[in-house]
């Protein structure tokens, strides 16, 4: 719209001098060109009769990428974010389309702020989380996962699209308000990160090393479900920071540089919001609810 007012509205000086400019050449015109003269008002008068109808048209038609594309506009900025929700224009443009988020804590849903960072990634440094195990690092892994579970409403629950939705465990089931009990994913992967370092390290932690020799069976399939669940996840994110490469002193071929920056979502914020849900008592099994079969 802007641009559009921009060129039928002049600075009100610049129009004054035309004014008087045009006066004087009128006058002198009008006797030796008066045919040249109204064939030109004429052919004026018709241009902007057309334009203002054009013009009309823009402003009254909401705008939408559909309507964007009709008039050829692709750069306004009220033209990409229309028509998220719909479907035909999803299919017709995927590039101005972002998949509704199944996250709690998304961008959409106001969570917006990310910490510039540099990752630790040295293989010689020096790092708390790093062996050997004790005490001070068992607290610091222990910090990653501050609650159990938390509490969603009926609605945060739904949007997370769920699986197995008739057997979900609710909070006060039968109220006005359901609630339903949940936990972070970030949160698990964390844990199952710790029991890989854990299986790593089995002579320190004789609980573990206990359990793989009870029931090398079971102690795999827990091993196992952590890799594949970090597996998916790395998949999952496709994290295309590039990692660069050094000249080292005593080092023949490059050296790959671990150290990248990037944006990070701060995690004190999602603990923040889970202490603040959290839910201290799992519920207990309410009679005649809808069960599952097996482990989903
Ligand atoms: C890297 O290490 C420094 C110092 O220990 C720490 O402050 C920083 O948060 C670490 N960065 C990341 C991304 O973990």
């Amino acid at each position: 719209m802007s641009r559009l007012t921009l060129s039928l509205v002049r600075p009100s000086s610049e129009e004054e001098w035309s004014k008087e400019t045009a006066d004087g050449y009128r006058k002198h015109a009008y006797r030796t060109f008066k045919l040249p003269i109204f064939l030109l008002v004429t052919t004026a008068t018709f241009t902007c009769l057309v334009g203002m109808f054009i013009g009309a048209t823009y402003l009254a038609t909401p705008v939408s990428s559909d309507s964007c594309r009709r008039f050829g506009i692709s750069t306004l900025s009220s033209c990409s974010t229309q028509d998220t929700h719909s479907h035909e224009s999803a299919l017709e443009q995927p590039h101005l389309i972002f998949p509704p988020s199944q996250e709690l804590l998304s961008p959409q849903n106001g969570f917006k702020t990310f910490n510039t960072e540099r990752f630790n990634g040295s293989a010689t440094g020096i790092s708390p989380y790093k062996r050997p195990p004790n005490h001070e690092l068992e607290l610091l892994w222990a910090d990653y996962w501050p609650i159990t579970a938390f509490s969603i409403t009926a609605k945060q629950y739904h949007e997370t699209n769920p699986q197995h939705q008739e057997s979900g465990v609710q909070l006060h089931p039968g109220s006005e308000e359901p609630h339903y009990i949940g936990t972070f994913a970030a949160m698990h992967q964390m844990h199952c990160l710790y029991n890989l370092f854990k299986a790593t390290n089995l002579e320190y932690y004789e609980e573990e090393k206990g359990e793989l020799e009870r029931n090398p069976g079971r102690w795999h399939e827990m091993v196992d479900h952590c890799v594949d669940i970090l597996r998916q996840k790395i998949e999952c994110d496709r994290d295309t920071s590039v990692i660069t490469y050094n000249w080292v002193k005593h080092k023949r071929g490059p050296v790959a540089n671990f150290n990248v920056e990037r944006q990070c979502r701060p995690w004190q914020e999602m603990e923040d919001w889970a202490r603040e849900h959290e839910v201290k008592k799992m519920p207990s099994k309410p009679e005649g609810v809808v069960e599952m079969d097996g482990f989903p």
